[in-house]
This record gives C-alpha cells, sequence and structure tokens, in this order.
C-alpha cells in the first residue's frame, strides 16, 4: 500500500495536490497551509487555463518556481463544506498518478475530519488490482508514497492519520478479497487469508469445518455449501480490548462463488458474483481495522462461507432444511442462498449475546432497482441503530437508505410444507426482493435483540469506470460505515 507520511515542508516530489475554490470577491482561493512560494504566479496560470475553482475539476499547471514539484494539481472544492467531496477530490487528483513515485497533499486545515478525509481519500484513490497482471504496460500502480503537508504536529493529528490509514487499508483489503477470482479463493483459501490479516493483532480465530457445521446442525450453510466440491466454513473472530463495556457483532455474506445453484444465472455477468463474499470481505477487514486501531469496543464477526454450485449434490428446489435455529425452510430457488447462510450466523451470533448485530451481505439484485446503483439499503428492528449507522455512512462517505421491515410481505414467505420458504416464486423482476430478504433473516432475530442488515448489493461492485476514490471493480462496500460505526460507540 502506498506510504503515508507527515510534513511540514514540501519534498521533492512528482506532484504538489493543493484544494481550491472561487474566492469572495473573484479569482481563486488557495486553501489551507499551501506552501506555494509564489501562490499568486499559480493562481495566474489556473485562471489562465480557465480553473473556476467548482467542484469535481481538477486542474494541472507547472510549478514554476512555486514547488519542488514540477507540477500543481488543483483541486476544486466550490462552495461545499461537505467532507466526501473532500475525499472525492483528494481521490480524483491522485487517481492521475498512476505510475508516479511520490505527491505532496496540502490538507485544507480545518479540523481532524478533514485531515482524515483527505487522507482516506487519497490512499483509497491510490488502490489498483494488478495481482493477476505480468504485462508492466497494463499496469496502473497507484502513487507510491504521499505526504501530508500540515503545520499542526502532535498526537491528535496522528490519530486522525493513523485512523484514516487503517480505514482505507481495510477498505482497499476488502477490495482485493472480492476481486480476487473464485477459482483460487473458496471458502477455505478466505479463512486462511483472515487468520493472515488478523495474525498479529488480538483478535481470536475459531473456524468451524464442514464436519463441525453439520454435526452441530448448520443445515443452512451445509445445504448451500454441498453442490461444491469445496466446502463450507464458519468464521468467528473475537476481539476483547480491555476497559471495553459495549458490544458489537458483524455477520458477512460470504459466498465465494454464487451459480445460483441448480437455479443457475443466466451467462452475462456471471463473473460478478466472484464478488458475493463482499459482506464477509468487509466484516473482517473492518474487524481488523477496529483491532488496529486498539478500540474499546469489543466485536464478534462472523462470516458464513460456501461457494453456491449445482453440482450432482446440490440441494434441488423444493428440497427442505434444518436450520441451526431449529426452523425448516422449504428451498424453492437456490439462488436464494445468502439468507440460508446468513440465518445460521444470525442463531450462531446471538448466542454470543451482543448488543447489536450488524449483518452485511450482497443480498438482492432487486436492491439496486429499489435504491439505485449508488446506495446500500438498511432494514433494522431498531430506529436508533438505523439513525446510528445511516450517521456512521454519512461520516465515511457511503450511503445507505432505510427500507422498511414491513409485516405486509410476511406471508410471500410461508411455506406450502414446511415452517418457511426462501422464497415467492414470481416472474422477474421480483418485487419487494430486498424487503421479502430482510423479512427472511428477521425471523431468525430474537424479540428485544438489535439488529441492522445492510443489503450492499447495489455498490458492492463498480460496472462502470473510477470515480474519486471509488475504483472499477470491487469497492470495499461498507467498511467505512462499520469503522465509523465502531468509533462512535467505543
Ligand atoms: N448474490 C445475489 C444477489 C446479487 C445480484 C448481488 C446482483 C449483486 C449483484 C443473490 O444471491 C441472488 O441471487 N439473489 C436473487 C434472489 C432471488 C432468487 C429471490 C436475485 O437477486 O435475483
Ligand atoms: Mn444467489
Ligand atoms: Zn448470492
Amino acid at each position: 500500500m502506498t506510504t503515508l507520511a507527515l510534513n511540514g515542508t514540501v519534498p521533492v516530489c512528482d506532484a504538489h495536490i493543493v484544494f481550491i475554490r472561487p474566492a469572495a470577491k473573484g479569482g481563486l482561493e488557495l486553501l489551507g497551509s499551501h506552501k506555494l512560494k509564489q501562490p499568486q504566479a499559480v493562481i495566474d496560470s489556473l485562471l489562465a487555463v480557465g480553473a473556476k475553482g467548482s467542484a469535481g475539476e481538477v486542474t494541472t499547471v507547472p510549478a514554476g518556481k512555486s514547488s519542488p514539484a514540477p507540477a500543481v494539481i488543483a483541486v476544486g472544492l466550490g462552495t461545499s463544506e461537505d467532507l466526501d467531496d473532500l475525499r472525492a477530490g483528494a481521490g480524483n487528483a491522485v487517481r492521475g498518478l498512476v505510475g508516479k513515485k511520490k505527491a505532496a497533499i496540502t490538507v485544507p486545515d480545518r479540523d481532524d475530519a478533514t485531515v482524515r478525509a483527505v487522507i482516506e481519500g487519497a490512499l483509497m484513490a491510490a488502490y489498483e488490482f494488478d495481482t493477476y497482471r505480468t504485462n508492466k504496460a497494463q499496469m496502473r500502480p497507484g502513487v507510491k508514497s504521499i505526504v501530508v503537508l500540515i503545520d499542526r504536529a502532535g498526537a491528535a493529528i496522528k490519530a486522525a492519520a493513523a485512523r484514516a490509514e487503517a480505514t482505507a487499508k481495510a477498505v482497499n483489503g476488502a477490495r482485493d478479497l472480492a476481486s480476487t477470482p473464485s477459482g483460487d479463493l473458496d471458502p477455505v483459501e478466505f479463512v486462511e487469508r483472515a487468520r493472515v490479516l488478523v495474525g498479529s493483532l488480538p483478535v481470536k480465530v475459531v473456524v468451524l469445518d464442514e464436519k463441525q457445521l453439520a454435526r452441530q446442525g448448520f443445515g443452512g450453510i451445509i445445504a448451500v455449501g454441498k453442490g461444491s466440491q469445496r466446502p463450507p466454513r464458519l468464521l468467528r473472530l473475537e476481539y476483547r480490548p480491555k476497559g471495553a463495556t459495549k458490544h458489537i457483532a458483524f455477520v458477512g455474506k460470504g459466498i465465494t462463488f454464487d451459480t445460483g445453484g441448480i437455479s443457475l444465472k443466466p451467462a452475462l455477468g456471471q463473473f460478478e458474483m466472484k464478488t458475493d463474499m463482499s459482506g464477509a470481505a468487509a466484516v473482517i477487514e473492518a474487524t481488523a481495522a477496529i483491532a488496529r486501531l486498539g478500540l474499546k469496543v469489543n466485536v464478534t464477526t462472523y462470516a458464513a462461507l460456501a461457494e453456491n454450485m449445482p453440482g450432482s449434490m446440490a440441494q434441488r428446489p423444493g428440497d427442505v432444511l434444518t436450520t441451526y435455529s431449529g426452523k425448516t425452510v422449504e428451498v424453492l430457488n437456490t439462488d436464494a442462498e445468502g439468507r440460508l447462510v446468513l440465518c445460521d450466523a444470525l442463531t450462531r451470533v446471538q448466542q454470543d449475546k451482543p448488543d447489536v448485530i450488524i449483518d452485511v451481505a450482497t443480498l438482492t439484485g432487486a436492491c439496486a432497482i429499489a435504491v439505485g446503483p449508488l446506495m446500500s439499503a438498511i432494514l433494522s428492528n431498531d430506529d436508533k441503530l438505523t439513525a446510528d449507522l445511516m450517521g456512521a455512512a454519512k461520516a465515511g462517505g457511503e450511503h445507505l437508505w432505510p427500507l422498511p421491515l414491513t409485516p405486509l410481505y410476511k406471508n410471500m414467505l410461508e411455506s406450502k410444507i414446511a415452517d418457511l420458504q426462501n422464497v415467492k416464486e414470481m416472474a422477474p423482476p421480483a418485487k419487494g426482493g430486498t424487503i421479502v430478504a430482510g423479512l427472511f433473516l428477521q425471523e431468525f432475530i430474537e424479540k428485544g435483540q438489535k439488529w441492522a442488515h445492510l443489503d450492499i448489493a447495489p455498490v458492492a461492485f463498480n460496472h462502470g469506470g473510477a470515480f474519486g476514490y471509488t475504483p472499477t471493480g470491487s469497492t470495499g462496500a461498507s467498511v467505512r460505515t462499520l469503522v465509523e460505526y465502531a468509533h462512535s460507540v467505543a
């Protein structure tokens, strides 16, 4: 990952990034302690090439005698005070530095949150998934090192930088996991990578293999995993720092590949289902970041891992399974598999007695129809938890929107022969599919247990080009929300 340093002076580097906005009396205003030797000359150059300082604008001009860097990259902010515009602005500037060694960046030094946002945006934008390229010409390595120009020194600013660095590292780690082809990442390999991730952290790892899962009655995870020769796993992480009083739990959907099973998906876009473990990747990476930062909150995390394949031993539509809770489920569509692994993990996590449970899943294609391509949905039985998570998402620059757990659609889960059915069969598009999936999960939540479900299906994978700090492909969705939330309760 890109290295970070805090410094008061501009080093010799490839580019010097500054933030600008329209000045009150016309012209441009440079923000923060910009360290340019001849600021007016830089402003004149920017004006000469038409820079307005508006939001989203990135303008590069020669630095002249103003900086040891050959170029100044000016990021427009307009009148925005929004932290995520800073994050995205820093991202847009840094994305343009592919293949470069070193950049310096001036932070508009408003407060620690501002510093944090700029660093997060820069480090997330310096990310590129080049693991599978051998041709150097096709690689797009992000800038190697970033020097943050800041006058303030001391503990608070160091802590802000450490927080940003840990968060960005977790986001980029989740992206790596989700981008890895499923041929190289089955449930067993996911567990190995989780062990490496938390190896040097005060996090305890417990893994149930397929024999233990079967013996203990995890019928949902077993049913989904049995079509594959690569067996399922239930991964548990435990972080118990001294002095913590609150206890939060994370549960992630970890389908390492989702073919749909016997209810096979159509071919177009199937490859995207290598990212159907994005929820599991997010929860383990967020847990690692929380432990790395030493936050004073107890965290228990589960990743429900299985490969959904149409093998000869696969579950069939019409089969009935017995979940870990004891409830039976008639499986009418094997492609609604996420809820089958999650319900077992949700039953298990309640034995740990956490104050709140947050599950994260690429659960329904219908979610993007409901909230569009740039938001996740939140479904929760607790209004305060919803508000807190929406606040955490906003602080982290993510977008969460509530959908109702309305009893209106509960009848869609009534089976003719079992306690529940996993879907109501209907001609696509499935109407209300995200809500029905949430209602299914809620059947496994005990009375009084605070719980929220995040459906990240719309945002886990970016089909289009990179923008701001978001790369094309896997995005690391929800990591920032979870880390921010942990901060808010710690
Ligand atoms: N993993 C998919 C959901 C998904 C679709 C995530 C597209 C990201 C992008 C999930 O397992 C699934 O297949 N859901 C079905 C549910 C249906 C059978 C009720 C869906 O959305 O079509
Ligand atoms: Mn599916
Ligand atoms: Zn799935």
